[in-house]
């Protein structure tokens, strides 16, 4: 995956959340107020960041599950969203603390459950990727984060 070029923010909004499942409507509920703050009204712009949105927090708060499915609250199990207002597109980023790494695996079969969410990041961003601590250190997680044009 690439990695996000050092682009400035015209305006940069965030939010700290639980990783929780019900985190991830408050997410998408999140993101549009910020957007529409900033004066971005095209519906499918703000469906397309809300979907975008989901899968990443989605992810986050999967990854951060314990093997019995339930997520331990603990003084790590927070998860953050970043909305940048940069010159021609909008960024989302979703930090988590799991030392996973997201893989996109291509479009699943038909049949299967899983795997599609990335994918459809992927088709709805100009570009998605993510960053890791530069010392390459596990335990602080990694910065998902996708670009979506203005409408
Ligand atoms: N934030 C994350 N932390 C750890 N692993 C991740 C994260 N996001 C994605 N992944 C990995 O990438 C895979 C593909 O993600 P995705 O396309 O959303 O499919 P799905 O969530 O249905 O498995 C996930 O199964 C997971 O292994
Ligand atoms: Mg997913």
């Amino acid at each position: 995956m690439p990695h996000l070029t050092d682009s400035p923010a015209l305006r940069r909004d965030g939010l700290t959340l639980v990783a929780l499942p019900n985190s991830v409507q408050i997410g998408r509920l999140y993101t549009t107020a910020v957007l529409r703050g900033w004066g971005y009204l095209n519906q499918e712009f703000l469906d397309d960041a809300q979907l975008v949105v989901s899968e990443l927090l989605t992810n986050s708060v999967q990854a951060m599950r314990s093997a019995n499915g339930h997520t331990p609250v603990t003084a790590r199990s927070f998860i953050k969203i970043t909305l940048s207002e940069l010159r021609d597109r909008m960024c989302v980023e979703v930090w988590d603390p799991h030392p996973g790494l997201p893989h996109p695996g291509g479009m699943p079969d038909a049949e299967s459950l899983r795997g599609r969410g990335l994918e459809i990041v992927r088709a709805l961003a100009l570009d998605m990727g993510y960053r890791v601590p530069r010392d390459g250190s596990t335990t602080a997680g990694k910065t998902v984060f996708a670009t979506l044009p203005f409408p």
